[in-house]
C-alpha cells in the first residue's frame, strides 16, 4: 500500500555558486532532501529515441538531475500523470516511493544523474505497470 502522489514530487532548486569561471552546485544529504544518498548512478550515451525507466518503487527515494543536457520525465501515481522537462544541473526532481516513471526525449550528450536513498535491490522495482496499478490500490 502506497498513498504517494505525483504531488509529492516537487522539482527542488540546488542553487548554484557562480563564478566567471563555471558553476558548482552542491547536494548534501539530508540537508536539500528528505533522505540520505546511499548510492548514486548515472545514465549517459543515450541512443536517439530511446527511453528509461519504466518502473516504479516500493521504498526508494531519487533525485533526478539533468546534469548535462536535457530529458522529460513522466512521473505517474496512478491516478495522475506529471511530465517535467529538466534541463538544467541546478534543479533536480524528487520521485517519492511509489511512482511509476518514464524518461525520454534525451537529448544529445544527455547525463541524468540519480542520488537514492537505497543501495541497489531488485525486490524494489515494480516493473509491469498492471502490478503497479495494482500496487497502488
Ligand atoms: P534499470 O534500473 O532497469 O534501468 P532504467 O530503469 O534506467 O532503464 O537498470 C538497468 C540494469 O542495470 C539492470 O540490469 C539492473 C542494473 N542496475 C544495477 O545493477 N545497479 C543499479 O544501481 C542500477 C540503477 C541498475
Amino acid at each position: 500500500m502506497n498513498f504517494n502522489s505525483v504531488y509529492n514530487c516537487p522539482v527542488i532548486p540546488l542553487g548554484k555558486i557562480h563564478n566567471r569561471a563555471g558553476n558548482i552546485t552542491v547536494i548534501e544529504g539530508e540537508t536539500k532532501l528528505p533522505f540520505s544518498i546511499r548510492r548514486i548512478y548515472y545514465l549517459y550515451d543515450i541512443p536517439g529515441g530511446e527511453g528509461r525507466g519504466g518502473h516504479g518503487h516500493k521504498n526508494l527515494y531519487q533525485l533526478i538531475v539533468a546534469a548535462s543536457g536535457s530529458f522529460n520525465i513522466l512521473l505517474d501515481d496512478g491516478a495522475n500523470k506529471k511530465i517535467i522537462t529538466l534541463n538544467r544541473p541546478d534543479y533536480g526532481v524528487l520521485v517519492v516511493p511509489g511512482i511509476w516513471r518514464e524518461l525520454f526525449e534525451f537529448s544529445s550528450g544527455a547525463i541524468c544523474l540519480v542520488l537514492a536513498s537505497e543501495e541497489y535491490n531488485a525486490e524494489d522495482y515494480i516493473r509491469d505497470y498492471d502490478k503497479f496499478l495494482s500496487y497502488k490500490q
